[in-house]
């Protein structure tokens, strides 16, 4: 059974598609703990499934690579080690994870985007294809690597833009499709059915 933990820094829908995922007994994966940057309102997700959250602020640190190392053993008090039987889900986490921490994670470390990769990186992706006039945009599951929404791609989905459409709408228009799919990418890391790159 794959052990996961998920990182966010908001609302948390990605979170809760996961957890009433794994709420299925024939679901291949359990989220075994949620970490957030801050005092994020999607933690209350997690509470209510009774799965244990931290908090683990950046300020709290001295720098950024102390504060992956912090979360790292946040994480690993968990169970979730890197190894083949574990994954971490950066699920709307807002913060670019340190060289160190991607190091001890990755590939078993992935990441849901709201663009097509390598298009629209960084923290700003449907504002910036909307200001881009893009009429096509998407979303993304692909490995953390240490660059920014650089790692290798593992599935995405296309979004047509509609003319006018706010970013507001275009998001959650995104994130119907979003949902779904991170959910299917874990279940086949989970069952094996989808590799992660350089994977033992
Ligand atoms: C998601 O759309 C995710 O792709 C995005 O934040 C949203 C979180 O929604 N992540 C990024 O923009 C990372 N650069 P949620 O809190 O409702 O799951």
């Amino acid at each position: 059974m794959l052990k996961i933990a998920v990182l966010i820094s908001g609302g948390g829908s990605n979170l809760k598609a996961l957890l009433d995922a794994a709420d299925d007994p024939d679901f291949p994966a359990r989220i075994v703990c949620v970490g957030s940057d801050t005092d994020a309102s999607g933690l209350d997700h997690a509470r209510a499934a009774g799965v244990p959250v931290f908090i683990e602020r950046p300020r709290d640190a001295a720098t950024r690579e102390e504060w992956g190392e912090r979360l790292a053993a946040a994480i690993r008090q968990h169970g979730v080690d890197g190894s083949d039987d574990s994954l971490v889900v950066s699920a709307g986490l807002m913060r670019i994870l340190p060289a160190g921490f991607v190091r001890a994670f990755s590939p078993r470390l992935i990441n849901t985007h709201p663009a097509l990769l390598p298009a629209f990186p960084g923290a700003h992706a449907v504002r910036d294809a909307l200001a881009a006039g893009a009429t096509r945009t998407g979303v993304t599951v692909h490995v953390i690597d240490e660059g920014v929404d650089t790692g290798p791609v593992l599935r995405q989905e296309a979004v047509d833009v509609r003319p006018g459409e706010s970013e507001e709408d275009l998001h959650e228009r995104m994130k119907q499709l979003e949902r779904p799919l991170l959910v299917r990418t874990v279940r086949d890391i989970a069952l094996g059915e989808l590799e992660l790159p350089g994977a033992g």
